[in-house]
């Protein structure tokens, strides 16, 4: 019988990081990209030592169907699919991939802003379309980025880097945090920090930062949408179910908001019919951190962690540190 532990990793994943798993455990690859079902996932994970996991539902239920389970190495950053509760009474450590894909996060979520705020994707589709058959002076007309109030929901790695861009752009940086940044902080990056009504109520582009967890679902709803400029155009490349999605496409119909760009959605893979039908919302599938390097760096972190726990060491990235002293 093999000594070596078994993992699975439940999502097609980069080479490099299969590599580095190759040799090192008994490998249970789900390399055909495919969701497991959880009764699935749960018969794959019965007799595994680690999971390297990509959006899975880690529930009691499955923790209970896996007893020999040590590591949960989730490969992304948010962590909203772990019951972190659980896995801590069952000893499973639960770990993600901080930092490294901070500035490729970054980078979409003003690419997002910029396409709302300047209608390309409603430009590509007019050229696409055949429509471009003159120059005129009115056409698609857009808002300024530059010198316009960005107001961050969340000011943590990624709205830091959000901040630093913006800062390129001339832009004046609002942000609202729980836990506010340092003095030192806020002079390095150029932002002021204000209440969260502020937040709502002085940006012109509204960018949100914010890990979904219970206080965060529908931080943003028709309340808050409300609070917003009629001009104001909402960025979000969190997670789909910080905004009220019904209420989101409701005031992007009605004008309450000018226009929203977005990466993430509250029921992804499924949008709002609403919002597929209105022209001023600018929407990508989920590729926040989607470069073949940055894809590539989360997921031998993710390996690294699951090693390191199945090795009896502290992974870099642990989550639910009080497992440490439940599995003393
Ligand atoms: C992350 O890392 O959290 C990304 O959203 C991919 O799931």
């Amino acid at each position: 019988m093999s000594t070596q532990p078994k993992v699975l990793v439940t999502r097609k994943t980069p080479p490099p990081a299969i590599e580095l798993l190759t040799g090192r455990v008994l490998l249970d690859y789900n390399s055909d990209d495919r969701r497991m079902a959880p009764d699935e996932l749960a018969r794959r994970a019965a007799d595994c030592d680690g999971l390297i996991a990509i959006g899975d539902k880690i529930t009691d239920a499955l923790l209970d169907a896996a007893p020999k389970l040590r590591v949960v190495a989730n490969n992304s950053v948010g962590y909203d699919n772990l019951d972190l509760a659980a896995m801590t009474r069952h000893g499973v450590m639960g770990t993600h991939t901080p930092g490294v894909l901070t500035d490729t996060t970054a980078d979409l979520a003003f690419a997002l802003m910029m396409g709302a705020a300047r209608r390309l994707g409603e430009a590509d589709r007019y050229v696409r379309g055949g429509h471009f058959k003159v120059w005129s002076v009115d056409l698609l007309l857009g808002v300024d980025i530059h010198h316009a109030t960005l107001g961050l929901l969340g000011f943590g790695r990624i709205g830091r880097g959000m901040a630093r861009r913006a800062t390129g752009f001339d832009m004046r940086v609002i942000y609202f945090d729980e836990q506010r940044a340092s003095p030192e902080v806020e002079k390095e990056y150029g932002v002021e920090c204000v209440s969260k009504e502020d937040v709502f109520r002085q940006a012109d582009f509204l960018s949100i930062h914010v890990p979904l967890m219970p206080s965060t679902r529908h931080l943003v709803g028709a309340p808050e949408l409300a609070m917003m400029k009629r001009t104001a155009i909402l960025v979000n490349s969190s997670r789909g179910p910080v905004v009220h999605e019904a209420a989101l496409a409701e005031a992007l119909k009605n004008g309450v908001i000018a226009g929203a760009g977005l990466d993430v959605f509250e029921f992804e893979p499924n949008v709002d019919p609403i919002l597929m039908e209105l022209p001023n919302v600018f929407m990508a599938p989920h590729i926040g951190s989607a470069t073949r390097a940055t894809r590539t760096a989360m997921a031998m972190l993710a390996v690294e962690n699951c090693l390191a726990a199945l090795d009896g060491k502290t992974p870099p990235n642990l989550l639910n540190r009080d497992v440490l002293a439940a599995r003393r």
